[in-house]
């Protein structure tokens, strides 16, 4: 279905009155042109600046009536009928009067009836019109739609500038998927501000677009919008994670998924701390190549005391408009740990629940958790999450890479460095602490004044007990645990 299909059934029905509730007005406007154009219908303009006009024939605007009680006057006497488009018309929805003279002209039997349009930000219907009115949701753009208005602001920027803006068509692509769930004016605004810039559209643009579009939907949630995510080559192991996402980006940004195959809802990472599971999660939204949004659960029971359901309700709102993204819940056993019956975080639970079962949008789910005891059961039934993976502390190999990433990042290139010697001596060391040993050796090194080499490392992690070590009993029970219901992430 079209808007147009839309608003003539509404046409049809003989609704009187229709609230259509849009930023967009020349849009809704040109849509009723066509409606009226095709029904053969005589088409008004009013304003409270500019009266009455007529949009389908010439006729001089009758300013007189730019009063709405006038207004209102004219077309209940009005023959002819036609559609009145009444453009800002809602503040004067407040006054008794102008709602009983509403009614009037709605309830008046004429052939032909006149029908009223209130195009406005937010149309609030009174209670004693709704039955005699109906509401037009103008569509977001598809897809589709909204390359072409990308393409449009290239071809413009282009011809003003006399040179050919090249986009490639895979950035199209990202981006006309990234500005879907905005109205074509913000599309065309951000992709504007988006050439402007640079005078370019490319992957670069798509991190500060995707920022802009949360600003704008985003009305001071408990979601933030994380800037920064991981690219998978920051991420040592997790061998098999990365192999089950790279199998289904593709699915995942499709469109509609292939037929027989499901959209990937969601992973759950399970496992030890500092494993590197909030780091992964960040890097879930770099190898699908989406925005990263994060809920928090602490901020959402303690800013809003007693609305936290609503409030989940609009932040997963929120990510649904932003799709495709990833939703990062971390330590989600922390907001979900079970109180008494009927206690806040079961209704959460409840409403958490529902929208994965539900949600059509292409939202990913990640949550992570390195407490089982107080996760909910119900979370981890077969269904809820695609996969639920364990990320135990690091094998060997896995333990060489962190070093090299880590030393890589900090300006010591790993050859310079025995890994395999350096990855032995971390046995037992989780990843956060062997980035610790790193920034630690660093120090060490400065201090002295001389260059990183093996030793410093080696002494730092001499003098460090890992926290498996302390928490043997602890990592025991949820290796045990694991064993039977999740699957190793590396
Ligand atoms: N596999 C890894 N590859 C590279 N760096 C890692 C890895 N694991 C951990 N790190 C480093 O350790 C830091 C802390 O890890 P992270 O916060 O992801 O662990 P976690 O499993 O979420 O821990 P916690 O249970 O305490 O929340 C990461 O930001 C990263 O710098
Ligand atoms: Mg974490």
């Amino acid at each position: 279905m079209t808007d147009l299909k839309d608003l003539e059934l509404i046409l049809r029905t003989r609704t009187p009155l229709i609230a259509v509730e849009t930023r967009e007005e020349s849009r809704a406007i040109a849509l009723f042109r066509r409606a009226a154009l095709a029904g053969g219908l005589p088409l008004y303009r009013w304003s409270a600046v500019d009266g009455l006009s007529r949009l389908d024939a010439e006729q001089a605007p009758q300013r007189s009536l730019a009063e709405p009680d006038r207004l209102l006057a004219h077309v209940r006497v009005s023959q002819g009928g036609g559609i009145y488009l009444l453009l800002d018309f809602h503040p004067y929805l407040d006054d008794p009067l102008t709602i009983r003279r509403l009614r009037e002209i709605a309830q008046r039997e004429a052939t032909p009836a006149p029908t009223l349009a209130l195009i406005g930000p937010s149309v609030p219907m009174p209670d004693e019109l709704r039955d005699s009115s109906a509401r037009l949701e103008l569509r977001l753009p598809d897809q589709a739609a909204v390359r072409t208005i990308i393409e449009e602001e290239a071809a413009a920027w282009g011809q003003r500038h006399q040179r050919r803006l090249q986009v490639r068509g895979v950035v199209l692509d990202a981006l006309a998927r990234n500005l879907m769930g905005l109205t074509a004016n913000d599309v065309r605004r951000l992709a504007r501000n988006a050439i402007h810039d640079d005078g370019a559209l490319t992957e670069a643009d798509l991190p500060a677009l995707a920022e802009a579009k949360y600003r704008l939907l985003d009305s001071g949630s408990v979601l933030s919008f994380e800037l920064e995510t991981a690219r998978m080559a920051d991420v040592a192991g997790l061998a098999r994670l990365k192999a089950w996402l790279d199998m289904r980006r593709s699915v995942f940004l499709a469109d509609s998924p292939p037929p027989g195959l499901d959209a990937p809802k969601g992973v759950l990472l399970l496992g030890v701390q500092g494993a590197g599971k909030s780091l992964a999660a960040k890097a879930c939204a770099g190898a699908f190549g989406v925005p990263l949004l994060r809920l928090d659960f602490a901020t959402l029971y303690n800013k809003f005391y007693g609305e936290t359901e609503r409030n989940l309700r609009e932040a997963l709102a929120t990510a649904g408009q932003m799709a495709p993204c990833v939703l990062w819940i971390d330590e989600i056993e922390k907001g979900l740990a079970s109180d008494s019956e009927g206690g806040p975080s079961r209704r959460i639970l409840g409403t958490l629940l529902t929208w994965m079962a539900e949600r059509e949008d292409p939202v990913f789910l990640v949550a992570t958790a390195n407490d089982v005891e107080s996760l909910p059961p119900e979370l981890l039934r077969k269904g809820r999450f695609d996969e639920i993976f364990f990320v135990d502390l690091p094998a060997a190999q896995v333990r060489a890479e962190i070093f090299a990433i880590h030393l890589d990042k900090r300006g010591q290139p790993r050859e310079g460095f025995a890994l395999d010697a350096l990855a032995a001596a971390a046995d037992g060391f989780s990843g956060a602490e062997i980035e610790q040993a790193v920034v630690a050796s660093l120090y060490a090194a400065h201090a002295r004044g001389t260059a990183l080499a093996d030793a410093d490392l080696l002494a730092e992690l001499a003098r460090t007990r890992p926290l498996s070590v302390l928490m043997a009993e602890k990592i025991a029970y949820l290796r045990a645990w694991a064993a039977a219901r999740t699957v190793p992430a590396d």
